[in-house]
């Protein structure tokens, strides 16, 4: 089957992320949000990766100009009726996940193919809420999409091995590599990311150090590009956890289970990076200053 035409569910961080780097790969990209505010945050955040690309000499203007031109936004599902593969990247919990795929279900031809975006939710569990699970993957790509080269491909028992190549083929297309996990939640890397990101929780509260020697120790000890408390800001608060909680809900073992700081920074909408206050205070984004939270 040619895959031309896309379809991805949900603008944010990563749905953004992921209509730029198919539409830069040359495909024709509908993006559908709830509201029109949000295709706005979506593409503004489109826009201003595109114009680092081209700063950057990755981009011609041209190319630039090409790949936003096969963008399009709607906030109506029925759009995304005619799309060869749809892929979703909507809030992290299940019952969100599981309502967008039936309801694509009703909508999309047999033949097209649906993958998810998720970190943690159960592939098995969304693809059975659909009556095509044979057509049905993971594709869970890292933040930001257009940079990061990695994708996890996720197949269950139920995936068709052809539709599995037609994914990987499609994940090459976009200039990133793939590696092949299986349907646990977290996958690879979350699975060793999460428990990390906690504990760096877990060492702020118990006075193990400041905010800014958490981030500093990582970078400058362990040549991390980000410290762990920078990376948890810029992944979403509330994205890391619902991850936590969905694998602490699957493996029962408290390295997964988030501390209750994090619920309280979630309860305040302090999600962040995308809300403008998280670990650090973004007011002046260049420039971010570590908050105050004990
Ligand atoms: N779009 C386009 N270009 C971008 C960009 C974006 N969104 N973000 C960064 N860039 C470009 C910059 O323009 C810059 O280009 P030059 O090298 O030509 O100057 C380059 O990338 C590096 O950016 P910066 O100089 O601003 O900063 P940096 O060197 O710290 O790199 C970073 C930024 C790539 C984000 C780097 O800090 C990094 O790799 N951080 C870790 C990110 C990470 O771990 N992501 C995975 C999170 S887990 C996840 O996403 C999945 C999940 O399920 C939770």
């Amino acid at each position: 089957m040619a895959m031309g035409k896309i379809g991805v569910v949900g603008c944010g961080l990563m749905g953004s992320g992921i209509a730029q780097t198919a539409a830069q790969a040359g495909f024709a990209v509908t993006v559908r949000e709830v509201s029109a505010e949000l295709l706005e945050k979506g593409f503004r955040n489109i826009d201003k990766s595109l114009a680092r690309l081209v700063q950057r000499g990755t981009l011609s203007a041209e190319q630039r100009d090409a790949a936003r031109s096969r963008l399009r936004s709607t906030t109506k599902l029925e759009d995304l009726a005619d799309c060869d593969m749809v892929i979703e990247a909507v809030t992290e919990l299940l019952a969100v996940k599981k309502e967008v795929f039936q309801d694509l279900d009703a909508l999309c031809p047999p033949q097209t193919i649906f993958a998810s975006n998720t970190s943690s939710v159960s592939i098995t569990e969304m693809a059975v809420a659909t009556r095509r699970p044979e057509r049905f993957v993971g594709l869970h790509f890292f933040n930001p999409v257009p940079i990061m080269r990695l994708v996890e491909l996720i197949r269950t028992i139920a995936t068709d091995a052809k539709v599995y190549e037609e994914v990987a083929a499609f994940a090459a297309r976009l200039g990133k590599v793939a590696v092949h996990t299986s349907d646990r939640p977290g996958f690879i890397v979350n699975r060793l990311l999460v428990p990390y990101l906690l504990d760096a929780v877990r060492a702020l509260q118990e006075g193990v150090g400041s905010i800014p020697d958490i981030d500093q120790a990582m970078k400058l000890g362990c040549g991390h590009p980000m410290g762990p408390l920078t990376l948890l800001d810029f992944v979403g608060i509330d994205t890391t956890y619902y991850i936590a909680n969905i694998m602490f809900e699957e493996f029962k073992e408290p390295r997964f289970a988030p501390p209750p700081l994090l619920r309280r920074m979630v309860l305040a909408g302090w999600n962040g990076r995308k809300s403008g206050r998280g670990f650090y205070e973004y007011s002046d984004p260049e420039n971010p200053k570590p908050v105050s939270l004990l």
